[in-house]
């Protein structure tokens, strides 16, 4: 079980994103997270992916706090541009964190093969991130974090680049793994009918500071389908709820406790900063690589560090908080004969991948 308690985290700047933020997750749950752009959703994930510590309050994951990333965890970060190794063939990007699970490399390399096909990219596997489109490549992500079974899967916005019908097919993906895997989902997603669709619960987030201002039950059978769902009577009462959630309406009678009702529109220049702009990220995310040793990469200093970093934009959050992860990953990947595809990518003298690879290492695990 996933408990967060008074959870409230201010960046560097003083930028309140999150501001006593209450939410239990059960074993097993698919939650969707939806809430306006900015409100501070993807800032919630990175916290209880261990990626930035908290100002005030507590997470912990099956009752022990959170203070770095936890074992067993994977994320599609919203920004997958920046998650891929790029001089790993996309086979091998979907097949390195296997190593954690002490696969051999046939049976990584057939598992990766399988995720590939499982989103639609059975041909993929021999090419590299970058000769793959922005959606495809979101794929990859997607199909990483899918072989790997992680107990907590955290999805950032994971189908937003993809196309309507390809979008359908991976919300049934994740609906059919979560039900054969037993693995705890949280879905943040601005997609209000795919909250509902997909999940057991949906969890509304105000305004920023992020709070959560409505917690709604799916009651909806638990076997979804594209069409059949999508017409229910409940469906449309759920999706017309959420949706006046989001826009700021009044909590449902028998919601969860939540904060405060949505607030003032926050001004545009306070969105997400950064994000999408994934070679300006590598860039950033290649400085502590530069620095760090694996020995100074654990777990908790990558927390401690974390408020420092804030102001440096989140990719070198990421990138500081998995040095661990990425140093042994990319030993590993020497050996098994990378060096070749590494050289490809020397020219950005390969720190930007490294620092790709610490998230993609353990939280992101590839
Ligand atoms: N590294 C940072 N330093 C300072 N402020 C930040 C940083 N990262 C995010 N913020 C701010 O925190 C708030 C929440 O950002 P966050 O990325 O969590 O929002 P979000 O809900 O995920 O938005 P979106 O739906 O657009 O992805 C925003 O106001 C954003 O500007
Ligand atoms: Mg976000």
């Amino acid at each position: 079980m996933l408990q967060i308690t008074g959870l409230t985290h201010s960046y560097a700047d003083g930028h309140t994103a999150i501001d006593g933020l209450d939410l239990t997750v059960p074993d097993g749950e698919l939650l969707s997270i939806v809430g306006p752009s900015g409100c501070g959703k993807s800032t919630l994930l990175r916290c209880i992916a261990g990626l930035i510590a908290p100002t005030a309050g507590t997470l912990t994951l099956n009752g022990a706090p959170i203070s770095g990333v936890p074992d067993d965890l994977a994320v599609v970060f919203q920004d997958y541009s920046r998650s891929l190794f790029p001089w790993l063939t996309v086979r091998d990007n979907v097949a390195l964190p296997l190593r954690r699970r002490g696969m051999g490399r046939g049976e990584r390399r057939a598992a990766a093969q399988e995720a590939l096909e499982s989103v639609g990219l059975p041909d993929a596997g021999r090419k590299y991130p970058w000769q793959l489109s922005g959606g495809m490549q979101q794929r990859v992500s997607i199909a990483r974090a899918l072989a790997y079974k992680p107990s907590l899967l955290l999805m950032d916005e994971p189908f937003g680049s993809v196309d309507a019908q390809t979008r359908e097919d991976l919300e049934d993906l994740v609906l059919g793994v979560h039900r054969t895997g037993k693995m705890t989902i949280l879905l943040v997603t601005h997609d209000i009918d795919e909250s509902v669709y997909v999940g057991d619960r949906v969890v509304v987030l105000n305004r920023s500071p992020a709070r959560v201002h409505a917690d709604i039950a799916v009651g909806l059978p638990a076997s979804r389908d594209q069409i059949e769902t999508r017409g229910l009577p409940e469906f449309v009462r759920l999706r017309a709820e959420v949706g006046r959630l989001v826009r700021g309406g009044a909590k449902v009678p028998g919601a969860a406790p939540a904060g405060e009702a949505a607030g003032p529109d926050e001004p545009d220049a306070d969105a997400a900063p950064a994000e999408g702009s994934g070679s300006e990220l590598l860039a950033k995310a290649a400085k502590p690589a530069k620095k760090k040793s694996p020995a100074k990469a654990d777990a908790p200093a990558k927390s401690e560090d974390a408020s420092a970093k804030d102001d440096e934009g989140t990719a070198k959050d990421e990138a500081a908080a998995l040095d661990e992860a990425a140093a042994k990953d990319e030993a590993a990947t020497k050996d098994e004969g990378a060096t070749k595809n590494e050289a490809v990518a020397k020219p950005g003298s390969g720190t930007a991948s490294k620092a790709a690879g610490k998230t993609a290492g353990k939280a992101d695990p590839a």
